[in-house]
């Protein structure tokens, strides 16, 4: 029977398919345990967690057929390294769109109306009465919002916001750009503005990343693109913390270079970059653009259904495209 090694529980639906897969082993390892472990010849597949990095040195001596990330995301992989040895990945897509796109609008929404700041005025006390000019923020109608990528995130994220009365325009690859046909804008045709990266940066109100990390979108948004945004514009990061320079970005906040941000994801994550946590002008959020129940559950439904299929030899419902 197929071993399995599982570096943190799944939700129980997916546990239980997992039982019924091949023998299941729980093991919470840190990077050199989780090396030795791949390298041990044990087991054939491992449903990971996007805290374990998986790259090219641990790939390399790694004796396993599979990787099931539990995540949409794969940035904790190395691909071609995976690829080179004969290993497969497989993701969870599809089933996180409509609740990231939830926490991106919500961001949007409680950055623009100061939530965070309203809600600690009230436990503290100091709301003493209506008052005319009390905590105002910004309309989100009428206002621009900015997508990075026009994947199925950042369309889900442009339906509500046009429900909220937004002008939406995107720039479907940062900072290159590409053509988009008809056909691929499908229903947004007429509604959704193709624009330049530049372009972008320097008119949005919101600003919104929905690009996967790479190479090419490490660091998209430094000190230039902040410097070039509106001084009133926000910026929502629901994509992957090293996309943004949070560094330059918490400067840029101090310094009213933008107005605020609202992050749900974090560039040394879980660690937070000196300064940020003291801002009044962010939300942030502990990476929780996929957390209900539901999403959840089905999230790893697909993780075990594809180390299922790869613990039999089988090729996963959702493999990775090398
Ligand atoms: C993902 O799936 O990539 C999210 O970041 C976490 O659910």
């Amino acid at each position: 029977m197929s071993k399995i090694l599982v570096t943190t529980p799944i939700p129980a639906p997916g546990m239980e398919i997992l039982a019924a897969a091949g023998e299941v082993e729980v093991l919470e390892l840190d990077y050199d345990r989780l090396a030795e472990r791949c390298a041990s010849g044990e087991y054939s597949v491992v449903v990971s967690q996007l805290r374990d990095r998986f790259d090219a040195a641990l790939l390399g001596s790694a004796r396993i057929t599979g990787i099931s990330n539990y995540a949409v995301g794969f940035d904790n992989i190395d691909i071609d390294a995976a690829t080179a040895r004969g290993i497969t990945v497989a993701n969870t897509p599809g089933v996180l769109t409509s609740s990231t796109a939830d926490i991106a609008m919500l961001l949007i929404l409680s950055t623009a109306r100061r939530v965070i700041e309203a809600d600690h005025f009230v436990r503290s006390g100091a709301f003493t009465g209506w008052e005319p000019e009390l905590l105002l923020g910004s309309d989100v109608s009428g206002q621009v919002l900015g997508l990075a990528g026009f994947g199925r995130i950042a369309r889900a994220t442009a339906r509500r916001a046009l429900g909220f009365g937004m002008t939406v325009k995107f720039c479907p690859r940062p900072p290159s750009d590409r053509e988009v046909t008809e056909s691929e804008l499908g229903e947004f045709v007429g509604r959704v503005e193709h624009v330049s990266w530049d372009e972008l940066v320097t008119t949005s109100d919101f600003l919104s990343l929905h690009v996967p990390l790479s190479e090419s979108t490490r660091h998209l948004v430094d000190a230039e693109v902040l410097w070039a945004m509106k001084n009133s514009a926000i910026l929502i990061n629901t994509a992957r913390g090293p996309i943004v320079d949070e560094a330059e970005l918490v400067r840029a906040l101090r310094e009213r270079v933008i107005a605020g941000a609202g992050l749900d994801v974090y560039e040394e994550e879980p660690a937070l970059t000196p300064g940020l946590a003291g801002l009044p002008n962010t939300v942030l959020l502990p990476h929780v653009g996929s957390a209900t129940v539901s999403v959840r559950s089905e999230m790893a439904r697909l993780c075990a259904e594809n180390a299922a299929a790869m613990a039999n030899g089988a090729v996963p419902p959702h493999p990775v495209d090398p």
